[in-house]
């Protein structure tokens, strides 16, 4: 079993250089598919996540060669099967973006229910009223999403809740539809701009990207095309928050500040300097942190996916702040490893309330999902002693080089291998 060894104390300092976006890239990849050629593709983070849906391109037909860590060549000329297998996506989320891209590829998609971080019900009725609303019929059996459509026509879709995924889902199927197809209610974060980016530059014609309505004109032909990925702004904003909760000075580097300034404006609130440049934030604490609010919401609002750092990081505030989840209906289970590690906070329903500067103490504890996993790591940077985590399966779906990265920045942070029959020996 692997884990990851926080032995916490020391200020993070130096820089860091932050990769591509994750979830972006999840969604760019299965847009590789509507075009039919080769398309190049800059600056994916090299997680799990990436190496699952390119292993799924290639059972597709697609020929995938990585050029260097972080560019990977994709040829989807010979795209042959409609199909992703419940081996490959019972791991992640995005899988289900395949459905988009093939149905208005192939006119037929079928993609094992996707698995990703457990947040109670994650449902994609969006996704299916937005496929069904452009004339495909779509069927849940036996745990695979069959989607089908002999012609897929343009149309007006309002979307009944703000989801990234039924965005980007719907955005993809309706790239080479007939006629016009606008999207209300629709996710404005920085990864659909840069999935409306790639598209574009694959000669489909999408507007609005961004705003609340997008507008597609569906076209007959699109091709591959070269594209760099934006950088991460979630595992930026993650190395931000260590530092600051660490009373660090560091630089993090290759960003777009823009992208960060729900997480800058909070951090300032909470007595953090954080001073911008054209593409690096610097983040610097000298004063106690002061305890805030926050609440998440879709963007320009706070990400739900800072949520846990954050939380860890006003542990070690003075007086009580409390952190509201807009968006998921359970996303605070990683708050019983806090609390493992001696952190006072209540949950009530979608409210968190956090006492800060309790005594935290070492303790093993385990990462409940992707981001719960790096708030494990952020209070294990903040305590005195040796934090162990395990479950680290979830972090290295989403941060990439996360140990050489942390260590760049001074952390004594390793992972450690404990093989299955030592442990099965001890018990
Ligand atoms: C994406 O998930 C991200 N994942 C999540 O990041 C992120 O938390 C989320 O967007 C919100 O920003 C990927 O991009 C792979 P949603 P997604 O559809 O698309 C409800 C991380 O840590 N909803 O925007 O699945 C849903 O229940 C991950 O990197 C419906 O009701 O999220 C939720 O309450 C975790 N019906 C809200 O909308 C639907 O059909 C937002 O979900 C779809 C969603």
């Amino acid at each position: 079993m692997k884990k990851l060894v926080v032995s916490g104390g020391k200020k993070l300092c130096g820089s860091v250089s932050i990769g591509g976006a994750k979830n972006a890239t999840v969604a760019i990849l299965p847009a590789t598919v509507l075009g039919e050629g080769v398309s190049i593709i800059h600056n994916i983070p090299n997680v799990n996540d990436v190496s699952l849906e390119l292993r799924m391109l290639e059972e597709m037909g697609a020929k995938v060669r990585l050029i260097d860590k972080k560019t990977v060549e994709i040829d989807t000329t010979n795209i042959v099967s409609p199909t992703v297998s419940y081996e490959l996506a019972k791991n992640m989320r995005a899988s289900y973006y395949f459905l988009g891209s093939l149905l208005a590829r192939m006119g037929t998609a079928s993609v094992s229910m996707p698995g990703g971080c457990n947040f109670g019900v994650r449902p994609i009725d969006q996704h299916i009223k937005g496929f069904e609303l452009m004339g495909a019929t779509v069927e849940i059996e036996k745990g695979m999403i069959n989607a089908k459509s002999e012609k897929l026509t343009g149309t007006h879709i309002y979307f009944d809740v703000v989801s990234v995924g039924a965005t980007m889902n719907v955005m993809l199927a309706a790239c080479k539809a007939d006629g016009l197809t606008i999207l209300e209610n629709v996710a404005k974060e920085p990864h659909i701009v840069d999935l409306a980016n790639y598209l574009n530059s694959m000669g489909a014609e999408i507007r609005g990207a961004g705003t609340d309505i997008i507008k597609i004109r569906g076209v007959k032909e699109m091709h591959g095309a070269e594209y760099t990925i934006i950088p991460d702004q979630i595992e930026a904003g993650t190395y931000m928050t260590a530092v600051a909760a660490t009373g660090g000075n560091a630089i993090i580097e290759n960003v777009i500040p823009k992208h960060l300034e729900s997480i800058t404006a909070k951090l300032r609130s909470a007595g953090v300097t954080i001073e911008e440049g054209d593409d690096w934030v610097r983040v610097n604490r000298v004063e106690p942190l002061k305890a805030i609010n926050v609440t998440t919401m879709p963007h320009p609002g706070f990400p739900t996916d800072m949520q846990p750092q954050i939380a860890a990081m006003l542990l070690g505030a003075e007086g009580t702040s409390i952190i509201t989840e807009g968006v998921w209906d359970n996303r605070f289970k990683y708050i019983d490893e806090l609390v493992r590690l001696g952190a006072k906070i209540t949950v009530d329903g979608k409210v968190a309330v956090i006492t800060g500067g309790a005594q935290l103490t070492a303790a093993p504890v385990k990462a409940t999902d992707l981001r719960g996993g790096a708030a494990m790591i952020i209070a294990g940077l903040c305590i005195d002693g040796i934090t162990e985590i395990e479950e680290i399966v979830h972090i290295e779906r989403g941060y990439e080089d996360v140990v050489e990265k942390f260590r760049g920045l001074g952390a004594d942070i390793k992972i450690i291998d404990t093989p299955d029959e030592i442990i099965a020996k001890v018990i």
